[in-house]
């Protein structure tokens, strides 16, 4: 069986988007049942999630695989492992399928190169978070009627792009998908590199609104990964980046990959609004993350039978 790691969506393209979300629609019609049966995946979570790392654990346990669940804390690392020396241990011993957060960008990458089983990046530090963006994807076309609803559609992804991981893995998925994406960012919190996505960067969120965006692609603003001040304050930023209710013009729809900072990039009254996909993004991780265990160990024909 053809095994495959899911390190990146820097170039992955439309069709491959489209049948890992076609697959995780069978998956959440109901298909998903014993797909990994047999099969070993292990969760090795070395930085804090709660989605990713609770939807992972489902995905797998609900298509019949053998879950292990490693966390710095209580392993080797612990003791100054390293992550290549955890990874041939992990290979050893038997494991099928390696779902690696790590907060080194490249991480995923690196640990690819020390196993034979496919390893899945939950997120490496300011690198990449594929199957962020393809649960994303999920949730967008299910509540625009389709797939190709996607194209043509105005995207804007707001906030703290710099050290997003995420907005690394959206916008190659969206642009993929047909998407306009524009973004909107304090220029303190873009990466020097930002100009070489070619999308237009917009001033405010209410620029994005005059601009036509019929998405708003929230970020967590990282104040975990920030070296210096960036932004002058909380509130001026939440001014100008954040979104409130009077952004909300009929048919807008909000997303947040969370956890969200509220009543920072988002106002609390927001974030639950009938406007918004968070829950929708949340729960849409189960079925992807089936869909991308399913492909990446080789099972997924098996499945889809
Ligand atoms: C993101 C992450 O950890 O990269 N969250 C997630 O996986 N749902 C985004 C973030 O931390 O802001």
């Amino acid at each position: 069986m053809e095994t495959r790691s899911f390190l990146t969506l820097e170039d992955t393209s439309r069709e491959d988007l489209r049948e890992v979300l076609d697959l995780a629609r069978a998956y959440a019609g109901g298909h998903v049942r014993e797909a990994l049966a047999g099969k070993t995946v292990c969760l090795a979570f070395f930085e804090a999630s709660t989605r990713t790392a609770v939807s992972f654990e489902l995905a797998a346990k609900r298509s019949g695989a053998d879950v292990i669940s490693l966390s710095e804390k209580g392993s080797a690392i612990a003791k100054g492992e390293s992550l290549i020396d955890t990874v041939v241990t992990l290979d050893r011993l038997g494991a099928d399928a390696i779902v690696l957060r790590h907060p080194s960008a490249g991480a995923a990458a690196l640990a690819s190169h020390h196993t034979a089983a496919p390893v899945i990046n939950a997120g490496d530090g300011c690198g990449q978070h594929p199957t962020q963006a393809l649960l994303d994807l999920y949730a967008l076309s299910d509540a625009l009627g389709g797939f190709e609803e996607l194209a043509g559609r105005r995207l804007t992804i707001v906030g703290d792009v710099l050290h997003s991981r995420v907005a690394r893995s959206v916008i190659p998925g969206f642009v993929r998908a047909g998407i306009e994406v524009s973004l909107v960012a304090p220029r303190t919190l873009l990466p020097p590199d930002a100009g070489a996505w070619g999308l237009p960067v917009l001033s405010s969120v209410d620029d994005a609104i005059e601009w036509g965006a019929d998405v708003l692609y929230m970020l967590r603003l990282q104040r975990e990964r920030m070296t210096g001040a960036r932004i002058p304050s909380v509130a001026e930023y939440a001014r100008f980046y954040g979104v409130a209710r009077r952004h909300l013009h009929s048919g807008l729809l909000v997303m947040h990959p969370g956890p969200v900072n509220r009543g920072v990039e988002i106002s609390g009254d927001v974030v639950l609004d009938a406007s918004s996909l968070i829950p929708d993004q949340v729960a849409a991780g189960i079925c992807v993350r089936s869909a991308v265990l399913a492909l990446s160990t080789g099972v997924a024909q098996r499945a889809a039978a």
